[in-house]
């Protein structure tokens, strides 16, 4: 019995070491002081006053202890932990406050900082779908032409084959420009000046100043009389096609519409030619096109004019229509952009509303 006692004796006190478990939390009350941050501290409690730590398993060992010595040592076990509390206690205050500080500024918003005062604006959709469809002829190989607004009716009218009493150039039709002086770089001088009417106005002037063999694509505004309305507009844009070269028939013609109908309407797209009558065309053909419409049922629609270059034209340039031969279209821009984005009407387009062109903005 009695040796048993004295074995559990010597046990306990290998385990309580006054000494070591005093080290130990001198030490942790070190690092403490050096913490910078809450995690820091979190892990130093862990260490030094956690369930593996010097401190409990002496607190532990102090039961074990004979009596006379239990008093000493929970004495000095009460003194060390209250030694590590005030040294965590504010510690742990100063640390939580300098994180709170922290994330306080760093979420700061100041207040008097100037606004945006000049927002981001949108490109019109007209305007990038222009520069798809220069994208489509320039990845062909053709070249981008553009000819003068404010041109003459030559060009125009008169070596398109024309007539001169043609109800085109009606005043109803045609805004006519004052002043009758046109000389330009082809060399061509006195005719009535006019705001060209369609693009195919650059026809001719591209054969005369490019000449042959030519492959064109002419986008550009138009102008007529036309009301303002859901469907027409004074101010509008076409895209004009020109190709003049040895042995072009209307086989070349149709690959190029179909291939142009799929740039701009997707994989299924097609297109079909109607006879027609355009006087610097023969033969002429509506152009009318087809593609799955996103409200279902699709259908065919009107969409250009084409045809053969009327070998007046091709005279018009100087050029032998027995040698040359060519095709032309022409396509309505905004008619292409109602189509391809299911617009309906036109004041959205020209009234210049940011709120319409941000609809098409496609993070670019
Ligand atoms: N210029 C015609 C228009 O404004 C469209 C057109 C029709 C252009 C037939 C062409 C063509 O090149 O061959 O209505």
């Amino acid at each position: 019995m009695e040796s048993d006692n004295k074995e559990r004796v010597l046990v306990a006190e290998a385990l309580f070491d006054a000494q070591k478990v005093t080290d130990a939390v001198a030490e942790g009350i070190a690092k403490i002081q050096n913490a910078s941050t809450l995690e820091e501290l979190k892990a130093i409690r862990t260490e030094y006053a956690g369930a593996d730590s010097a401190m409990t398993q002496a607190s532990k060992a102090i039961g074990k202890l004979p009596k006379d010595e239990k008093k000493e040592a929970g004495k000095l076990m009460g003194k060390l932990r209250a030694d590590f509390g005030r040294a965590f206690g504010p510690k742990e205050a100063e640390l939580k406050e300098a994180a709170e500080n922290a994330a306080l500024a760093a979420e700061t918003v100041d207040m008097t900082l100037p606004v945006n005062r000049k927002p981001l604006g949108a490109r019109h959709p007209l305007a990038k779908l222009m520069e798809d469809v220069e994208d489509f002829f320039i990845s062909m190989g053709w070249q981008i032409s553009s000819g003068p607004e404010v041109e003459a009716e030559w060009y125009n009218f008169d070596s398109l084959n024309f007539g001169p009493d043609h109800p085109a150039r009606q005043m109803q039709d045609t805004f006519y420009v004052k002043g009758n002086q046109a000389k330009d770089a082809a060399g061509f001088v006195g005719s009535n000046m006019v705001v060209r009417t369609q693009t195919s106005s650059d026809q001719v002037r591209a054969l005369l100043t490019r000449g042959v063999p030519l492959y064109i694509a002419s986008p550009g505004r138009v102008f007529r009389t036309d009301e303002l309305d859901a469907t027409h507009t004074p101010v509008f844009h076409q895209c004009e096609a020109l190709a003049v070269d040895k042995h072009l028939t209307m086989a070349d013609l149709k690959g190029v519409l179909d291939k142009l109908a799929v740039a701009m309407f997707g994989p299924e797209a097609k297109t079909r030619l109607r006879p027609s009558y355009f006087p610097f065309t023969e033969p002429s053909a509506e152009l009318d096109l087809w593609f799955p419409d996103k409200k279902g049922g699709p259908g065919w629609l009107e969409w250009g004019g084409c045809g053969m270059v009327n070998p007046n034209v091709l005279k018009s340039a100087g050029i032998d229509p027995n040698e040359y031969t060519g095709f032309a279209f022409g396509v309505g821009m905004e008619r292409t952009l109602l189509l391809r984005s299911d617009i309906n009407d036109m004041h959205d387009l020209v009234e210049g509303d940011v709120r319409f062109a941000e609809q098409f903005v496609m993070g670019e």
